[in-house]
């Protein structure tokens, strides 16, 4: 049978005052993504028919980093059972099932809650819990069973005995609510218990009651683990960035030092690549089939094409195209330019707002001057260009294809194809001149000591 369609309710009016913060807890990014990210990606693979996320406190940055979503404002937090109620105003009419699920929760796998959505689909349930079974269940709520072994209801950390204290299957606040009996249940909450609040967990005990099972699916720790602290958050990112490492080399990756290389969310990287130790992906970065990305290099937004050399010491910015073959070499900043088919920038350059032509060489030290203090201008290099070390080229400029910039110019005047252009001071020299004035200087020195 095909399951029903369902909604997936996103808690995030919670405080988080542990991770003490002026940024709302779920804004917080692990690797470059804000970790509300990874769950709405999730229930959109899964084809959520709606998706509304509960905010209170600091909603309005929650509004502006995702504007495309559905809100609803619970104005004072009475508890997950409370907001998930809150939640219900945004519903009406709408009879699929609901999949509450925590901000702060964000790796749930789609199989995960694909199991959760099957599971409903058994004819008695009539509720599903997401459970685990901590290291430390800690202040976790505690899933109590019942003689045949089936779910029978939650009891929260602060209202269990120590029997049920000593129960190690938890739950890790997922829930999916058979859409009929959602608005009914979680209308009949109370809050009588030890924090005062309507806990979501009581679901459990008004589905039996109503006669319906409940299945539990058991996760991973790692996978429900919640982020209530930059403790926590790093754990977090130390988690998926070990995650992605062993993804890009199971992909064909060689990295020397996997430990010490740092992937964003969506960072892309073609088998065969080769990456050395100490090399950071920011966001928005591609690397294709052939490439070197050697030692310490810094790397955002760039797409790195086929057997291009890049590093050691490189940072390249946003809008950086690195050609096929290309070279970039060691303390070489590029920003927003396109180096074409074996282009090579090797030393000590800064590259901003250009193109540089197929297979031109970029002498060392090499600086566009594409800013003024006010606007930014365009370089533009020809094919098979050479342009001489320590020149700066003040753009807007360009330099046409196969001609020299001898070193040392300053270039503020576009060059033909095929010339060669000398900008900068003619050498002169002035036979015995040095010899004279070591002289003269050391004969005075010798006067002042006596
Ligand atoms: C909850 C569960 C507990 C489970 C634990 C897993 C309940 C009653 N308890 O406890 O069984 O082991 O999660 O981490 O559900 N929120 C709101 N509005 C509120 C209260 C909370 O939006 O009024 C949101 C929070 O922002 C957070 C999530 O709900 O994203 C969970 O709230 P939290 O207070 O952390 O629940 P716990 O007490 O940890
Ligand atoms: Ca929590």
């Amino acid at each position: 049978m095909p399951n029903k369609p369902f909604a997936a309710i996103i808690l995030a009016a919670g405080q988080g005052t542990r991770m003490k913060s002026r940024k709302h807890k779920v804004l917080h990014e692990i690797a470059g993504k804000p970790m509300l990210g990874y769950l709405l990606d999730t229930v959109s693979t899964l084809g959520a028919a709606k998706t509304l996320l509960v905010v209170g406190a600091a909603k309005e940055q929650l509004h502006a980093a995702y504007p495309d979503y559905e809100f609803v404002t619970q104005t004072e937090q009475h508890g997950t059972g409370h907001a998930a109620r809150t939640a219900l105003s945004a519903l009406e009419g709408f009879t699929g099932d609901l999949m509450v699920l925590f901000g702060d929760t964000p790796f749930i796998a789609p199989q995960t809650m694909q199991a959760m959505i099957a599971a409903l689909g058994q004819k008695s349930a009539g509720l599903v819990v997401l459970g685990f079974s901590p290291k430390d269940p800690a202040k976790y709520g505690r899933l109590v069973t019942d003689k045949g072994g089936a779910l029978d209801r939650i009891v929260e950390y602060k209202d269990a005995s120590a029997d049920e204290l000593a129960i190690g299957l938890c739950n890790s606040g997922v829930m999916l609510i058979e859409g009929e009996q959602a608005s009914h249940w979680l209308g009949a909450l109370e809050n009588n218990n030890a924090a005062g609040e309507y806990y979501l967990t009581d679901l459990v005990a008004l589905a039996r009651q109503s006669g319906f099972t409940v299945p539990v699916i058991v996760a991973e720790e790692e996978e429900v683990m919640g982020i209530n602290s930059r403790e926590d958050l790093a754990a977090a990112e130390a988690a998926q960035q070990q995650k992605w490492r062993k993804a890009a080399m199971d992909a064909g990756v060689t990295m020397t030092d996997p430990s010490s290389v740092y992937f964003s969310a969506d960072t892309e990287i073609a088998a065969d690549v080769t990456i050395e130790p100490n090399v950071f992906f920011g966001a928005g970065v591609r690397v294709e089939s052939g490439a070197v990305i050697k030692a310490f290099s810094h790397i955002e937004g760039t797409h790195i094409r086929a057997d291009a050399t890049v590093g050691p010491f490189a940072r390249l910015r946003p809008g950086a195209d690195i050609g096929e073959g290309a070279k970039v070499g060691n303390f070489v900043e590029i920003k927003k330019s396109t180096l074409d088919k074996g282009a090579k920038v090797s030393h000590l350059s800064y590259i901003g707002d250009a193109t540089v032509g197929e297979a031109a060489n970029v002498g060392a030290g090499t600086i566009t001057c594409n800013y003024d203090g006010f606007l930014k201008y365009e370089t533009k290099i020809g094919a098979g260009a050479f342009i001489g070390s320590n020149s700066a080229l003040v753009a807007p400029v360009s330099v046409g294809d196969g001609a020299i910039v001898a070193a040392g110019s300053v270039v503020t005047k576009d060059v033909e194809a095929d010339a060669l252009a000398v900008a900068r001071g003619k050498q002169r020299e002035i036979k015995g001149h040095a010899a004279k004035f070591k002289a003269e200087k050391a004969a005075t020195k010798a006067s002042n000591k006596s």
